[in-house]
């Protein structure tokens, strides 16, 4: 895999023992999602590290004091590529309820794996673009394919790469390369960088399919 400075793989105890149980196939649903959500939550308090901040004056009940907080003259919008990215979204909005949630729908073929588009909340004007904070949310990055086109609507619309971060659980060096060489200035943060994909464009050892996994079909 090429060196990127802008990946970002996080690792802690909870980290890998919530990939531990994602990624045994005898994990059920309720396993799965409990799991996959605690992992997001880290991986989200990762990625939020490039938002502005600002100071402001407040009163606790003891004294005055002048503290940092997000800015609020930024937008910050999550986007979930449906729908296996759906498993990040409650907790964005608990970490970031002043957000915009876009959701970007595509499936992979399974023959050809690349993306189809079947929805996109995503057609706003953007007025001042350096001012946007893109957090675009997909469990399992595997060819790299959808993350490219779902960059692509929001760097199209004038957000610097700089300000777009992917957040991804489980990814394969293909789709890392593929999304870098693309983009290099994207952030991009999981939490494991895997072996490679297999013939059906799976990622190995991974956790199979996350959208069946997260959600029992
Ligand atoms: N999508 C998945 O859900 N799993 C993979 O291994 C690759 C893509």
């Amino acid at each position: 895999m090429e060196q990127n400075n802008n990946l970002k793989i996080v690792s802690n105890p909870i980290v890998n023992q919530s990939l531990c149980i994602i990624r045994d196939k005898n994990t059920d649903t309720q396993g799965v999602r409990l799991a996959a959500r605690k992992l997001t939550r880290i991986l989200l308090y990762e990625a939020t590290k490039n938002l502005p901040q600002k100071e402001v004056n407040i009163e606790t009940p003891v004294d005055k004091c002048t503290v940092n907080t997000i800015d609020d003259d930024i937008t910050i919008i999550i986007s979930p590529i449906l729908r296996a990215g759906l498993i990040f979204t409650d907790e964005a909005v608990d970490i970031l309820p002043q957000a915009t949630i876009r959701h970007i729908g595509m499936y992979r073929d399974e023959k050809t794996l690349k993306p189809v588009w079947y929805y996109n909340k995503v057609p706003m004007p953007v007025d001042n673009p350096n001012k946007y904070y893109v957090y675009i949310t997909d469990p399992m990055l595997a060819t790299g394919n959808s993350l490219k086109e779902a960059i692509k609507l929001y760097v199209e619309k004038g957000i610097p790469e700089k300000n777009i971060c992917c957040v991804c659980m489980i990814s394969a060096p293909q789709g890392i390369n593929a999304v870098f060489n693309e983009f290099p200035n994207i952030t991009l943060i999981v939490a494991s960088v895997d072996s490679h994909l297999n013939e059906r464009g799976y990622i190995v050892p991974g956790m199979g399919d996350a959208g069946d996994r997260i959600f029992n079909t």
